[in-house]
């Protein structure tokens, strides 16, 4: 059995885990930030980047120390390369290559989202691919067909604002303050999801993506109007983004594309690699309340039209759900609903596995090291890195991806 450290710190989560190829989950420690980005409703690139320097090698040791093991032991050491907050993702990386090169270990940089993406391979060991993935966190919000470690088609992402960005802006609004996921969702228990009209953008729309800032706009109309109550408001936001996220797949999984556009590559295409994607220049931006990164207008987003197969493809028989938003309750009763009426299976991670964490860093190390895929010690930390940079490259700058 191989055994991995990973290490995150892409945003406001500083995370270190021993994690074994046999997915035996050998330690895990995690910082949350929480308390110093409050006061800034959002979290502060800087900040977030000395707080990653003072915690990171204490939790490391600490990993090891639970785990029973020393930096010996280790077969490979795989940290978050990006997409993120750059101070952060810079903070794990080089520490990554610092213990690497004393430790004489491979090194393996990890894309955040191919985090997030295989997460659900190290909760369930039956989860074959392919698979389509919804990938919802606070910067992202993307459909994706998940083929093999290192191949991802996207079908499908926002023209504006992620699934958690909506949450946490909604729990801004409403003054529960961040992180608002899980807050929103504890008063939406309460309220009545019908009490409030809400929008629904994009639903029923021929195009494959999303859209939240309609939503949001008339979630501030509504709460300034003083005419509902807070736990209606948050009932009716959770049941519109739900309705959005299973109508949006529902359409991917009804949308046969014909033929693979040259804008998607194949399912046989190689494992995407840090320096080839290096090539693209218009790639994404992390979204959410993060100072700092800039967010242009939207442009084309150049996709095959969303389609989940080609007719030479088999149909991914699972859908999968990863990112903080899969934490959701009400997200993952609606999803494995969907799941049923096209019969196919349901994979949703463990709660603790769903917001960032290092587990699903180390996991994905431990799936790229099994495949002979490390990193040299020179390579960069990136603030963007699609996971599809096909996709990507017939974008415009400042799109979320
Ligand atoms: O994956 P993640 O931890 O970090 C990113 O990579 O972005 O996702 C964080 C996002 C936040 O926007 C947070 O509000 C949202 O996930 N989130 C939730 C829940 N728990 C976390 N959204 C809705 N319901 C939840 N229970
Ligand atoms: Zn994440």
């Amino acid at each position: 059995m191989a055994i991995i450290l990973g290490i995150e710190s892409s945003c406001d989560e500083s995370a270190a885990a021993l994690i074994g190829s046999d997915r035996t989950v050998l330690a895990h420690r995690l910082a949350g930030q929480e308390e110093a980005h409050k006061p800034y409703g959002g979290v502060v690139p800087e900040i977030a980047a000395r707080a990653h320097v003072q915690v990171l090698t204490p939790l490391i040791e600490a990993a090891l120390e639970d785990a029973g093991l020393t930096l010996d032991d280790v077969d490979a050491i795989a940290a978050t390369a990006g997409p993120g907050l750059i101070g952060g993702v810079m903070v794990g990386l080089v520490t990554a290559k610092a213990l690497a090169m004393a430790a004489g270990k491979p090194l393996i940089a990890v894309n955040h989202l191919e985090g997030h993406a295989l997460s659900p391979r190290l909760a369930d060991a039956s989860l074959e691919f392919p698979y389509l993935l919804l990938l919802v966190s606070g910067g992202h919000c993307q459909i994706l067909r998940v083929d093999g470690v290192g191949q991802y088609r996207r079908l499908a992402t926002t023209i504006d604002d992620a699934a958690g960005e909506a949450f946490d802006k909604t729990a801004k609004i409403l003054g529960l303050g961040y992180p608002g996921g899980p807050r929103v969702e504890a008063l939406a228990k309460t309220g009545d999801p019908k009490a409030v009209p809400l929008p629904r953008p994009l639903l029923g729309s021929a195009e494959p993506h999303f859209s939240f800032a309609g939503l949001k706009s008339a979630v501030l109309r509504a709460a300034q109007s003083g005419a509902h109550r807070p736990e209606d408001i948050a009932a009716g936001f959770q049941a519109a983004v739900v309705d959005c996220l299973v109508d949006r797949l529902e359409r991917a999984l009804s949308v046969s594309s014909g033929s693979t556009s040259p804008e998607f590559p194949s399912p046989s295409t190689p494992p995407v690699g840090v320096a080839q994607d290096e090539l693209q220049p218009l790639a994404e931006v992390e979204g959410r309340d993060r100072k700092g990164l800039s967010q242009g207008p939207s442009t084309s987003l150049g996709t095959n039209g969303g389609g989940m197969v080609c007719p030479s493809e088999p149909k991914p028989k699972t859908l999968v759900v990863a990112g903080g938003v899969a934490a959701n309750g009400a997200i993952r009763t609606a999803l494995e609903a969907l799941a049923a009426r096209h019969d196919m299976g349901f994979v949703a991670p463990p709660l603790w596995l769903c917001t960032d964490n290092a587990a699903m860093i180390g996991w994905a190390g431990a799936e790229r090291f099994a495949l002979g895929l490390t990193d040299p010690l020179d390579i960069a930390a990136r603030p963007r890195w699609p996971l599809d940079p096909a996709a990507e490259a017939a974008r415009g700058a400042g799109v979320k991806a």
